[in-house]
């Protein structure tokens, strides 16, 4: 904590005289507006930019005293001992002039003590229910230690698995990623966030962060206006549209304008246009960061130009309680645009009944996390976030005919590791793992050996193979569990190759030589390079990061006991060095399928015998898998979409209805997805774009008739002119059960 910054006092007071800026009326409510206004005019500068001030604590709580009861410290992050919260709630609210309550944040991203799928394991779920499910326990969770506000949902695109955060994101598709940002707002916040257990959420980071150059950390983007409100924008218009509370900004310059520091963004879009009336907090010490960009001169001009573009409240770089008085006395950021930060920041607290109660019930804390019904919703995440990538027959494993078991791999027994990233608060020792459950549930009546051959993903030593190899023989069947460390994802966690580390493909491959059927399960933070382990293993599920449950789920899944039902939230690649996402555009030379690749070619062979198609010559013509791509048990078959009608005006809905069957195996669910085409557009048109999807069951044998109706309003995009409207015209209509399957139908907009 820098107490220097801390302690820094400026000079003069500046009252501007510019006008307020006017605050949308989303949501509010006169009381609330009446209030912060009465508590507004009671305040001195200091006691503004105090509130404009987020630490993160640790250590001696009587240390922060001093600032707390001098209105310096308007929120801290990173307590979640109650007693600790209560403590440094008195200070502020019974030891300081203003008696204003402090707001206490931690990134509960998936889950708080018990560890749901990580974000990208919640969308391959495509059960916006459930994940509202997870964020309603999560808030409960936290809410009982006195955290009150969550740095989540994360709305960040994320089309490139290099890059770390795209375990913390819902994926490549802006209308998956906006349906989970939507559930877990309701989740986090319930209608009420003044409940004692409701917390306010965050969407984050605003904006393009997803986009890094290279799929490297807080690199640069360049998103153009248009791709910015095709793709990367309604994710987030959908949060503000819930009603989320804060919105927080994100890392990278996009264009060559850092967020933190863009008025475009901050008040053209969210504020004029979007009517957003939350307050919106600057990543860890971005503001400060603006210098690193080149953006700013030092950190006095850091916060001069965050705080005129609208970042509300410093996260940790200490530059607005250290500068912004004297820049306002200056006149170099006005009062009145303080006034409008702070108004924001109360209405916040006041919105989430933090000033009618702001302690803790420490009653409550106790007996709040692990409870039954929620480890119940963990497992049954977990379980459906699973994708299962390829079954030749080997899956499910029926426990009466076999006898014996190999366990191995690095992952079987990993609990720390199967929480992924951001699980600050999970706890290993009540993670259940592959292996225990397995134990647990078949012990009874199957002999486990467990020989893990690795000692971490990373682990390069081959010294155990060949003696996981050897009891491989010996056994029915193999369970080889692979993945990444917890590790390995996350913030700053980005690679430049993306196939299984260490060992581990040796393993597989290896294991595959014993002649006895080889599942291999994977959990995972990104969409790993798996091809040529496709090639090693019978079967392949695919988990990301599934968190404390992950072990029941999975081994429910592979005796049969649960069908996997997931579907991939982003395409799979075939080399690190390939990018893909389903919803691309089409270029002028797509690829046919008959390229040839270089292996194929002779020697000397022509410049051009290669074929001249956007293609990978060293690898493919189409990604590993596709978005949308998950088997099941059962077999389903698409049988026939019926349209209601095949022109529709502007105003109407698209009603269509799919035939969906089981042919074969157990009752199972399916997640049906619709794709929509534009064929002719102002601009280019993405290939195909996910327009709605439904997880439906359908029992053995039967056929779904799966209904949706699509407004044509859903259809609209920025086109030429950079008005959001639907271009009529011809388009193509795919229901399927993922973004590269089905035959289309075809319908018209009339004008
Ligand atoms: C991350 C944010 C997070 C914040 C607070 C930053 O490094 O980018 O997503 O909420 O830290 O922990």
């Amino acid at each position: 904590m820098q107490r220097a910054a801390l302690l820094a006092v400026a000079m003069f007071l500046f009252s501007s005289c510019s006008p307020q800026r006017t605050v949308g009326t989303v949501g509010s409510d006169s009381r609330i507006e009446h209030s912060v206004d009465s508590l507004l005019r009671l305040m001195t500068l200091e006691e503004k930019i105090g509130q404009m001030n987020q630490i993160s604590v640790g250590g001696d709580v009587e240390s922060y005293a001093e600032h707390i009861r001098a209105g310096r410290i308007g929120s801290i992050l990173n307590e979640t001992d109650p007693v600790k919260v209560n403590r440094y709630q008195k200070m502020a609210v019974e030891e300081s002039r203003l008696h204003i309550p402090i707001l206490v944040g931690r990134d509960v991203i998936h889950g708080f003590h018990t560890i749901f799928p990580i974000p990208l394991g919640l969308a391959s779920t495509f059960d916006t229910e459930l994940a509202e499910k997870t964020a309603r326990a999560a808030a409960e969770e936290a809410s009982a230690t006195g955290v009150k506000w969550t740095f989540s949902p994360m709305c960040d695109l994320a089309r490139d698995s290099r890059w770390g955060r795209i375990a913390e994101s819902s994926g490549e598709d802006p209308l998956l990623d906006a349906q989970m940002a939507v559930a877990l707002v309701r989740g986090y916040q319930t209608d009420d966030p003044s409940a004692p257990d409701a917390i306010a959420a965050c969407v984050k980071h605003f904006f393009g962060y997803g986009a890094a150059e290279g799929g490297r950390d807080y690199n640069s983007t360049y998103i153009p206006e248009r791709q910015m409100r095709n793709f990367f924008l309604p994710p987030f218009k959908a949060g503000i549209d819930a009603g989320v509370l804060t919105v927080m900004t994100s890392f990278n310059d996009n264009d060559g304008v850092p967020s933190t520091g863009n008025s475009h963004l901050l008040k053209d879009i969210l504020r004029k246009e979007w009517g957003f009336d939350g307050m919106v907090v600057s990543d860890w010490n971005s503001t400060l960061e603006m210098v690193n960009h080149g953006f700013a001169a030092n950190g006095e001009d850091a916060a001069r130009l965050a705080a005129n573009a609208g970042c509300e409240m410093d996260m940790m770089s200490f530059t607005y309680i250290s500068s912004l008085k004297r820049l306002v006395n200056d006149g170099k950021v006005k009062e009145s645009d303080i006034d409008a930060a702070v108004r924001d920041i109360l209405r916040v607290k006041y919105r989430l009944g933090l000033f009618k109660r702001p302690y803790v019930d420490t009653t409550r804390t106790k007996g709040a996390f692990y409870k039954k019904e929620t480890l119940a919703l963990a497992e049954k995440a977990a379980e459906e976030s699973a994708v299962l990538l390829k079954n030749d027959g080997a899956l499910p494993l029926d426990a009466s005919k076999i006898s014996r078991i190999l366990v191995t791999g690095p992952m079987a027994d990993s609990p720390y590791d199967q929480l992924g990233t951001w699980a600050f608060d999970g706890e290993k020792g009540h993670t259940v793992t592959p292996l225990a459950a397995l134990k647990e549930r078949y012990g009874d009546r199957l002999q486990i050996t467990y020989f893990p051959a690795l000692k971490n993903s990373r682990d390069d030593n081959k010294a155990g193979i060949a003696q996981a190899t050897a009891l491989a023989r010996q056994c029915d069947a193999v369970l080889a569990f692979l993945g990444e460390e917890a590790i390995l994802s996350g913030e700053a966690h980005c690679l430049a190759d993306i196939s299984l580390k260490g060992g581990q493909s040796s393993l597989l491959e290896a294991l595959k030589k014993s002649g006895k059927p080889v599942v291999a399960s994977i959990m995972a933070g990104r969409a790993l390079c798996i091809g040529k382990d496709l090639e090693n293993c019978d079967a392949m599920l695919y988990s990301f990061h599934p968190g404390t449950m992950g072990g029941p789920a999975i081994a429910k899944l592979i005796f049969g006991e649960a069908v996997p039902s997931g579907k991939l939230p982003v395409t799979f690649t075939n080399a690190s060095g390939e990018v893909w996402y389903y919803n691309r555009t089409n270029s002028g030379r797509p690829a046919t399928g008959n390229e040839i690749l270089l292996k194929d070619i002779p020697e000397n062979a022509g410049q051009t015998s290669l074929g001249n198609t956007s293609f990978y010559i060293d690898s493919s013509t189409k990604p590993l898998f596709p978005f949308g791509f998950g088997l099941s048990y059962a077999k389903f078959s698409y049988d026939g979409i019926k349209l209601a009608s095949d022109v529709v005006t502007q105003k109407d809905s698209i009603k269509v209805i799919a035939y969906v069957r089981n042919e074969s195996g157990p009752d199972a669910e399916e997640v049906v997805q619709v794709y929509i085409r534009d064929v002719v557009g102002s601009i280019t048109r993405p290939l195909k774009e996910l327009k709605a999807f439904k997880r439906v069951l359908i029992p053995a044998g039967q056929t779904a008739e799966v209904c949706f109706a699509i407004p044509v309003s859903d259809l609209a995009f920025c086109g030429l002119d950079m008005k959001k409207k639907v271009e009529p015209g011809d388009f193509e209509l795919w229901v399927a059960g993922d973004s590269d399957s089905g035959k289309p139908v075809t319908f018209k907009v009339s004008e």
